[in-house]
């Protein structure tokens, strides 16, 4: 295992009843006023709207109104929260909503503080802090990103098209609510996808070295077999409270830093998506699922042994009568056959991307990490991209 540090400050608070149970104590003391930030609407029509506001007003908060954040949250989006925060004086954000939520009320705390380019400062670049954050909450209501406890914030610069992300531990939320119940109502599409980007992040933690023996890649390997088995029984039944229950948590796990532990990690699918959302605002879930398959076909042979294990502990291949090349092929097949299982797309047309995307473009503009089993090049993101039209 390589060195590492381990911190995280986010408190969680977890299951059925928790906002209900825990809410009115974890604001107290953060100011008179709150943000209440939120999305498009969901949470006004499943009633965790109403339930969250008359927490706060039985607390005697003045509720400040952050609405409309959009899936693949902007820069513009982030300024405008952050002038609301100023104006309003508000001591607390509560996001209620996934990861585009969360992202941008990340931003927003930093932006509510800082009187410099926020974009330049700490997006186009590492920033330095010296200045506390506004304090964030957050309440969970999809499951996918993990954004709720670690300070990975993903921007949208729609002028720039950059899409990017940064984790500042000072921008983990310091408390983060999760009922699975709130899953509930969540479309089946978006339950599918924020469910594979809970396994596109264990992969693209576990396809990374240092590969020998860990316990960071065992956890793994238990998160894959979860979300696949609890993806199938919230598909079967949506209102399966165990399933909703671990995918919540395998989430979490994910994105926690705990897996992370001891390992590179390689996250290059991710920055092939970030850029296609860029370009083309797809969702990011569904982006990854088409890209992971053609970008292990070219990368397996250069960690072939873990593509094996891959195949073998997680999608329980027998590896008898094959060559490990076989063997770690049938893996990344099996992850292909499970993504139109679940009715995502798997290539780019069904996700709705056609010959009017400058794909060249789109690729030219991906960072390259360092972190994979093979670096890639600026022309095989070009050939990957082609490939999964
Ligand atoms: O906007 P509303 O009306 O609330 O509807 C949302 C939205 O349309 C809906 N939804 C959420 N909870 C619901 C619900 N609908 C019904 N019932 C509920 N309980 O779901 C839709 C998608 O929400 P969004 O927050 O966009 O999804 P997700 O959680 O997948 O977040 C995606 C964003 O997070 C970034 C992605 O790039 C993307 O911008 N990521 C953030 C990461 C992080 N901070 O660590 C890591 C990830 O890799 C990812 O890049
Ligand atoms: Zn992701």
């Amino acid at each position: 295992m390589n060195n590492f540090i381990f911190e995280n400050a986010t408190k969680v608070l977890f299951g059925k009843g928790c906002v209900k149970e825990y809410l009115c104590c974890l604001i107290k003391g953060c100011g008179d006023t709150v943000m209440l930030a939120y999305g498009g609407g969901s949470i006004k029509k499943n009633g965790v709207y109403d339930e969250v506001v008359s927490i706060l007003k039985k607390a005697g908060k003045n509720i400040v109104e952050f609405s409309g954040i959009m899936a693949n949250p902007t820069y513009a989006k982030v300024l405008e929260g952050a002038k609301l925060a100023r104006e309003s004086q508000a001591g607390l954000i509560l996001g209620v909503g996934g990861g585009s939520v969360m992202d941008c009320c990340k931003a927003v705390s930093i932006a509510a503080r800082y009187d410099g380019d926020v974009w330049e400062d700490f997006w186009a670049r590492p920033g330095i802090f010296d200045f506390e954050p506004l304090p964030l909450g957050v309440i969970v209501t999809v499951a996918g990103t993990g954004s709720e406890c670690n300070g990975g914030a993903v921007i949208t610069n729609e002028e720039l098209k950059i899409k990017t992300g940064r984790d500042y531990p000072r921008c983990n939320p310091r408390f983060a609510l999760l009922d699975p119940t709130y899953t509930y109502s969540v479309p089946k599409f978006q339950m599918v996808s924020g469910s594979f980007d809970i396994l596109s992040h264990i992969m693209e933690i576990y396809f990374s070295g240092p590969d020998e023996d860990n316990v960071s890649d065992d956890i793994a390997e238990a998160l894959m077999r979860n979300v696949i088995r609890n993806l199938r029984a919230a598909i079967r039944n949506p209102e399966d409270y165990t399933a909703r229950s671990n995918l919540m948590w395998d989430a979490t796990m994910a994105e926690n830093r705990i897996i992370k532990l001891g390992k590179r990690t390689d996250f290059q699918c991710h920055q092939m998506e970030h850029q296609l959302g860029a370009y083309t605002d797809c969702n990011h879930g569904a982006g990854l699922a088409v890209l992971h398959p053609t970008y292990y076909r070219h990368i397996y042979k250069d960690g072939l042994a873990k593509f094996k294990r891959f195949a073998t502990e997680v999608w329980d291949i027998s590896s008898d009568r094959k060559t490990d090349e076989e063997t770690a092929r049938a893996g990344i097949d099996e992850l292909e056959r499970f993504i139109r299982e679940i009715g995502l797309p798997a290539t780019l047309q069904e996700l709705g991307i056609h010959g009017d995307v400058d794909l060249k473009a789109v690729a030219d503009s991906c960072a390259v990490v360092p972190g994979s089993y093979r670096k890639l090049t600026q022309e095989e993101i070009f050939e990957i991209f082609k490939e999964c039209f």
